[in-house]
């Protein structure tokens, strides 16, 4: 009896582990559910560093805009063939930037514990961009990757070692599918995207090498936008990373796994960069913010008005978590290996509003009658018995309206920061707060009340 009780059981779970199989298809792979720790950790902390941090000047999309005079960038066509010409021997090319290149402050244990600072719970680095440059030795690349030129340094195996040392961020890695001028891809591109020869023997296994070699929690692919998932065999590498990779079962990935992806196909959305929706979406989404407006890279040439303010960056990650949306803020490490100080800082207080607000925004879900106010000030969120609304006013007077809560639903309403009993009443429809007395250092950028309910 027992023993067939035992066998049954067996019998069942290796059914249950059996049947998560996933196809290569959008039906199949669609249906995996996103691992939770993602929706969990909210924000997350970009960084955009590679062989264009070098000449850190325009944009991470240096090579192509110097290069290729078709692109709508006329602008930055024009500057950077005057910046060559002006500063550069005649017939400098693009590869010679990586002996230059050697990230010689570049101290992972540093960045790692920026990272930790900000409050960030998950964090994504550019382990290859368009231009192909690996930052790490991957046989793939052969005398185009960190340890063959320039740094002559694993920079994401030192970044993935630091992350777990450091404890509880999610380690995530950006790869982007194509590349400009890889010769395999330009001669697929010749054939229309008839032929996968790039895909096959390049961007396939170098995607399975860096997951085997560093098993990271994110996959961030991009670089997608060139054409469908047809040419990038997108449902086949997936189908590997949810039923035989080594991270099957914690991967988190995104939607750029071909035009015909965005906002439809894959893990969580990020849409366009610096997604923005203005009605909930019905799907777990990303909002990539970079703090420098103008590029993801680091620019030499950015004024302190090109940067988001605390000010801004706060009021954009409310908007995003309050719709349900994760929030990775982009920085971009300079040539020496180094995040400067400005972005440090701002991460930072990043960090210090997190320390007293986090409780509103980590593992917190939509507010489903209402995400903001209608003068886009306040913002809610909610958890188990609470609900949080989340203001970038402090009134003169002291006295606000929560249009969104109910007054009869209320028990009890606290301030995150704050130990004093929150005085509360009916408003004209909703419920009116008085603020406590101010408490300089603790009291930054945006104000929760947490009413319980
Ligand atoms: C630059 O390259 C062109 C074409 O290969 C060559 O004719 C020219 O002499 C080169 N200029 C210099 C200064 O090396
Ligand atoms: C890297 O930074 C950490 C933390 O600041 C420091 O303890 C360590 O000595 C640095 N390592 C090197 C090689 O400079
Ligand atoms: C690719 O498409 C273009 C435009 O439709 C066509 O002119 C060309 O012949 C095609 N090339 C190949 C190799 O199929
Ligand atoms: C992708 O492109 C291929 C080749 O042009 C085409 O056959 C296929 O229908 C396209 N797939 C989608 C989903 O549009
Ligand atoms: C997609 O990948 C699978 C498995 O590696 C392979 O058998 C198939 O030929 C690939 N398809 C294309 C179009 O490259
Ligand atoms: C609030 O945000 C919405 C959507 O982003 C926008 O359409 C509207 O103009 C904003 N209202 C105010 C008062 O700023
Ligand atoms: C009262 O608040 C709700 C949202 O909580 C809103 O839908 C409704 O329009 C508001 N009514 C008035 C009169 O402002």
């Amino acid at each position: 009896m027992r023993s067939s009780f035992l066998i049954l059981s067996i019998i069942n779970l290796l059914t249950i582990v059996h049947c998560v199989n996933y196809e290569p298809n959008w039906k199949s792979l669609d249906a995996r559910p996103l691992p939770e720790w993602y929706d969990r950790a909210k924000i997350g902390i970009f960084l955009h560093f590679g062989l264009f941090s070098e000449p850190s000047y325009v944009s991470e999309w240096f090579w192509d805009f110097w290069r290729d005079s078709s692109t709508p960038y006329v602008w930055q066509h024009t500057q950077l063939l005057r910046y060559m010409r002006d500063n550069f021997k005649p017939n400098f090319t693009y590869a010679e930037f990586g002996s230059n290149f050697r990230t010689e402050f570049f101290n992972a244990t540093q960045w790692a514990e920026i990272i930790k600072k900000s409050g960030a719970r998950y964090t994504v680095l550019t382990t290859k961009h368009h231009e192909g440059f690996t930052l790490w030795p991957s046989s793939y690349s052969f005398q185009w990757n960190s340890m063959a030129l320039g740094p002559k340094r694993d920079i994401v195996g030192e970044f993935s070692a630091a992350i777990r040392k450091i404890g509880n961020i999610h380690l995530g890695l950006y790869y982007s599918l194509f590349e400009w001028f890889h010769p395999l891809y330009l001669k697929d591109m010749e054939h229309n995207y008839t032929t996968h020869e790039y895909v096959r023997l390049k961007a396939r296994p170098e995607l399975e090498e860096l997951i085997n070699t560093y098993r990271p929690e994110l996959l961030w692919s991009d670089g997608d936008a060139v054409y469908n998932d047809t040419y990038w065999n997108s449902t086949d590498i997936l189908a590997w990373l949810y039923n035989d990779s080594p991270v099957k079962d914690v991967i988190v990935t995104n939607d750029r796994w071909g035009t015909n992806c965005h906002n439809k196909h894959g893990g969580f959305f990020d849409g366009p960069d610096r997604n923005n929706p203005d009605s909930l979406p019905k799907h777990k989404w990303e909002s990539a913010i970079s703090i420098d407006q103008v590029a993801w890279g680091y620019r030499r040439e950015a004024s302190l008005d090109q940067l988001l303010t605390i000010n801004e960056l706060i009021h954009q990650l409310l908007k995003t978590i309050s719709f349900g949306g994760n929030f990775l803020v982009n920085v971009g490490p300079n040539k020496d290996g180094r995040i400067m100080p400005i972005f440090e800082e701002r991460l930072s207080q990043l960090g210090e509003w997190l320390e007293i607000n986090g409780e509103a925004i980590y593992e917190s879900q939509i507010y489903e009658k209402c995400q903001m106010s209608k003068n886009n000030q306040t913002f809610y969120t909610k958890k188990n018995d609470g609900i949080y609304g989340i203001t970038l006013d402090w009134p003169n007077e002291g006295i606000m309206e929560f249009e969104c809560i109910d007054y009869d639903d209320v028990n009890q309403v606290t301030m995150l920061g704050s130990d004093e009993s929150i005085k509360f009443g009916p408003g004209s429809n909703g419920t009116l707060v008085k603020f406590p007395k101010w408490i300089p250092n603790t009291f930054k950028y945006a104000y929760t009340f947490k009413f319980h309910v």
